[in-house]
């Protein structure tokens, strides 16, 4: 069983945006036994993966620096359960408008309304596919997986999928872990039509005087499907650009109702919250047709973005941060992505830079505090790190508002905290927009946390005040973990004799209030492309690294550029600092951005 590693792979026709892009690996597997040789392989160890399907849910931003596999794994058959029940299993490669097809021909029904969505039947239940009243997800019996971390092969309940609005647990914890080898599903066996609840399929028997035939609601959705959105084969798209945004409902009736009283919206099955339909904001912010490049909001349906022709990924990203920003002034809601963006690329955003008292210090009249540089100007330590589309706040300072705000930061994933003191975690409260769609996302240890409860206990009691910022808090090991398919490994260094985290994500390492490191967390920092790290002073400290000791440090480390943060005024000025520093150290100043792979 030989498996062919092909380099250098263009991707352009894998994909429907049609967008060039190419794959520094790439591989296919027929069988399961060829994914768990790759598993074991260097291409697949020494690299980031992707599991590409139909490529109909996807934007490459340049080109992929790792591996992509793609499953050739093949196969529709049916297996009756008894003469109501049918379950239909099909291999993760066949293409989902086959699975339908063929359910119709056989007169199995559950799935015609999810006719003609492009993409293969082992991506539906990652996304959770749905369309004119169905989800995918209310048919799953079973998935079929093989976890590349244990390197078996493990089935999976429609309850262990977690299904959700255009998630699962493909899309969480299980990213990057488990890739689906087939997915059974639980069909009728009837050829009548049951969920009519879809306007247009209501419709459709009023005018039939009859229950509908499921290959007439899947010809029905066809035409529907035809006549809105784009076809891939003659036009680049991925669908649905955007999620319809989920809000809590006293948002959409104090704020978003008040600004436009028109907004439509479903209800959902949470009764606190309401699903508004992006397109439709997306229009009435005036943005139907408006295009940069090639790439397009289609007129016809303006959830979608469409390549019109030669259109680049950058055009994509710009249209739609366009969408995004105006969307959110307009409405002041935040449109995320439904389509997956692949980035090899690690973006940092420098937040702030500054020691706990920040520069300028209050009432200091020091040449640094009264310096007029901006970058003399340092707010508390934090950072942002945008990878995969994936937006990760590192510690919430107390100035986090004015950051947030100076750096347009309207949606993050999850918060990192390297450890509880103030000014490192002074803007909790200030979290709270980000919590609009639920509990926000927060990794620290178990001892920072119980601190946390004690300190932010009015959010976390049973009956708290309607508003408070909610979270979830989730405690972290001395062990990697994964957010949405992002691999963190936490590395423990000593902030006096207290240990607390640093972060190390792809070969960027963020290291803040450290005075020493074990040996052993040492060599988590080994082929570093970019290093953080605090440097309070030139004067000793008892609890931070001084310049000498970050320069010594970066020495032993060898990280290809290295940053220093966490400054205070006995530093002195940002620009002297920066010329008595190495070639390939620089200092860190507010809103400084570093990108690296
Ligand atoms: N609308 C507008 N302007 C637009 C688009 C929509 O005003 O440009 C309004 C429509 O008039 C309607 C409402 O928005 O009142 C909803 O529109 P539609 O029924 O077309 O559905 P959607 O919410 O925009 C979702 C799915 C589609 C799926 C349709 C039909 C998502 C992200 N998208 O779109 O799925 O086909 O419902 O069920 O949930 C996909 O995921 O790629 C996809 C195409």
């Amino acid at each position: 069983m030989e498996i062919k590693f092909e380099q250098n792979k263009d991707l352009t026709s894998l994909n429907t945006f049609h967008i060039k892009a190419k794959a520094k690996l790439f591989a296919t597997y027929s069988r399961v036994e060829e994914l768990h040789k790759i598993s074991f392989s260097p291409e697949f160890m020494e690299n980031e993966v992707f599991y590409l399907g139909g490529g109909s849910n996807v934007l490459f931003n340049g080109d992929f620096d790792g591996l992509v596999l793609k499953s050739e794994i093949k196969g529709i058959k049916r297996y009756d359960k008894d003469s109501e029940t049918v379950f239909l299993i099909a291999g993760a490669a066949e293409l989902w408008t086959d699975v339908v097809d063929f359910a119709i021909k056989e007169g199995l029904a559950g799935i015609e309304n999810l006719a003609a969505i492009p993409g293969t039947a082992g991506a539906a239940p990652v996304q959770n596919i749905g369309a004119y009243g169905s989800e995918i997800g209310e048919v799953i019996h079973k998935v079929e997986c093989f976890d590349v971390i244990s390197h078996n092969t493990l089935t999976l309940t429609a309850e262990q999928c977690r299904f959700g609005y255009r998630d699962s647990i493909f899309k969480n914890e299980g990213k990057g872990r488990y890739v689906v080898l087939r997915v059974s599903l639980k069909l009728k066996n009837s050829n009548l039509a049951e969920n009519l609840n879809y306007g247009p399929l209501k419709k459709l028997k009023e005018k039939l005087g009859r229950t509908p035939t499921i290959s007439e609601v899947a010809k029905e959705v066809t035409e529907i499907r035809n006549s809105k959105l784009p076809d891939p084969a003659k036009i680049g798209n991925a669908g649905s650009f955007f999620k319809n945004p989920v809000v809590r409902i006293y948002f959409y009736k104090e704020v978003m109702s008040t600004l436009c009283p028109d907004i439509p919206y479903y209800e959902t099955e949470d009764p606190y919250y309401v699903k508004i339909p992006a397109g439709w904001l997306i229009e009435h912010a005036g943005l139907k047709g408006f295009s940069i490049g090639d790439a397009e909001v289609y007129p016809q349906q303006c959830l979608v973005i469409a390549n019109k022709g030669e259109a680049s990924s950058g055009d994509v990203i710009e249209v739609a941060s366009h969408v995004v920003k105006t969307v959110l002034s307009k409405f002041g809601v935040v449109l995320r992505p439904e389509v997956n963006i692949i980035d090899s690329e690690i973006k940092v955003t420098i937040l702030g830079s500054g020691t706990s008292k920040g520069i300028p210090e209050i009432g200091c009249h020091c040449p640094v505090c009264t310096s007029t540089d901006p970058k003399d100007k340092r707010t508390r330590c934090s950072a942002l790190v945008e990878t995969r589309g994936v937006r990760l706040l590192i510690d919430v300072s107390p100035d986090f508002r004015m950051q947030a705000l100076n750096n347009e930061i309207s949606y993050l994933d999850a918060a990192l905290i390297t450890h509880n003191h103030y000014d490192h975690v002074g803007g909790f409260d200030d979290l709270r927009p980000f919590c609009a769609n639920g509990k926000f996302p927060i990794y620290l240890r178990p001892d920072v946390n119980a601190d946390l409860h004690r300190r932010l206990d009015y959010c976390f009691s049973d009956t708290h005040y309607p508003g408070v910022p909610s979270f979830e808090m989730n405690e972290i090991e001395n062990a990697p973990f994964m957010i949405k398919g992002v691999r963190i490994s936490p590395v423990t260094v000593m902030h006096g004799k207290v240990p607390i985290v640093g972060f190390r994500i792809g070969n960027f390492a963020y290291i803040t209030d450290a005075k020493t490191i074990e040996e052993e967390e040492k060599e988590k920092l080994a082929g570093l492309d970019v290093l953080v790290v605090n440097g309070l002073r030139d004067k000793d400290h008892f609890a931070h690294f001084t310049i000498a000791e970050a320069l010594e440090l970066i020495e032993e480390l060898k990280p290809k550029r290295a940053y220093l943060t966490h400054f205070c005024h006995e530093v002195g000025k940002h620009c002297d600092l920066e010329r008595r520093l190495p070639e390939n150290v620089f200092p860190c100043y507010d809103g400084m951005t570093i990108i690296t792979k």
